[in-house]
């Protein structure tokens, strides 16, 4: 089980006052491929022309754009919610990057109240995320935002 509360007070201590978002959204999916167990991919999708376009990441090489709408990501990011998909193959539009991936969490991001990207994080157990790392997470990310 991961331990929210120190998660995100490591992340606090790694962006706080630090002026580079792309170095802060790297050192966030760092940190959560270091904290977290049974993960295959941890990162970030900015919006970018309309689309979410691949950011800092740890895991395998992932698809570079996805439509708003489309797959787990485009959808949260287009409903502007977090979405737990517990099996990833019964998701209509699932863009697999990562044939390992079973489970999935999305967290979208926002700046001056508009969504700007999602933080993505996939397992290869089912039903990985639990409604306390939904809330652990939301947090990271309201944490997150503020330095990016
Ligand atoms: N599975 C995601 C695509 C991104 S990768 O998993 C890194 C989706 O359906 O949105």
């Amino acid at each position: 089980m991961t331990d929210h509360k120190l998660m995100n007070a490591q992340l606090e201590a790694l962006v706080a006052g630090v002026p580079h978002p792309v170095a802060n959204m790297a050192n966030a999916s760092a940190l959560i491929w270091d904290s977290m167990d049974e993960l295959n991919w941890a990162g970030f999708y900015l919006i970018e022309d309309g689309k979410l376009v691949l950011g800092p990441f740890q895991g395998k090489p992932a698809c570079i754009e996805i439509p708003l709408g489309s797959g787990v990501c485009g959808t949260a990011a287009a409903g502007d919610t977090t979405l737990i998909v517990d099996n990833v193959h019964e998701f209509p539009g699932h863009i697999a990057c990562d044939c390992a991936s079973n489970s999935e969490i999305v967290v979208p991001l926002h700046k001056d109240g508009r969504v700007i990207g999602v933080l993505d994080i996939d397992s290869p157990v089912f039903a990985r995320f639990t409604e306390e790392d939904r809330q652990g997470l939301e947090e990271f990310a309201r944490i997150l935002e503020a330095n990016i």
